[in-house]
């Protein structure tokens, strides 16, 4: 299984989003292929914002050895499931799309979670330090019940 994480800057939601899952599905002893990447390009070759770093450390998770970079075309091809952060996200990713296929693999990140999940996006943290952790928190629970569901238990 492959799945890719998206979000704007990819050095937020998506960083700490792969970091999770990877360590989930590692907990887990399944050999997944997890990675993330971000609609836009400002910040291509950055490791992950220093407050997703200490935020994920804090909860034992280390993805200071990230680099950003941008969502293309090939990852259609490449990844079984794309999950977007957020609806600009999602329609962003689905605007680079060319067939029905591609869009398939396209889902809201906590929809996919869970379809009853009160909010549809994941808020961006990049402009307020203390939306940080409970963003983490969230995206957490959410990877768990995620990976639950593509894991068929
Ligand atoms: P992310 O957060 O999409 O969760 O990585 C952002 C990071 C950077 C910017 C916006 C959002 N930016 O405008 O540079």
């Amino acid at each position: 299984m492959k799945i890719l994480m998206v979000c704007l800057g990819n050095i937020c939601r998506s960083p700490m989003a792969e970091g999770i899952m990877r360590h989930l599905v590692e907990e887990k002893g399944l050999d997944w292929e997890i990675d993330s990447a971000g609609t836009g390009g400002w910040h291509i070759g950055e490791a992950p914002d220093p407050r997703a770093i200490a935020t994920a450390k804090k909860h034992g998770i280390d993805i200071s050895r990230l680099q950003a970079r941008k969502f293309t075309y090939r990852d259609f091809g490449n990844f079984d499931h794309i999950f977007a952060m957020d609806s600009t996200n999602y329609a962003d990713i689905i605007a680079l799309s060319e067939s029905e296929q591609e869009r398939d693999k396209v889902q809201l990140f906590l929809e996919a979670a869970d379809p009853n999940h009160p909010t549809k996006n994941v808020t961006d943290p990049w402009f307020e330090d203390r939306l940080f952790e409970p963003v983490f928190q969230e995206i957490r629970e959410a990877c768990g019940k995620l990976l639950e569901k593509l894991a068929g238990n």
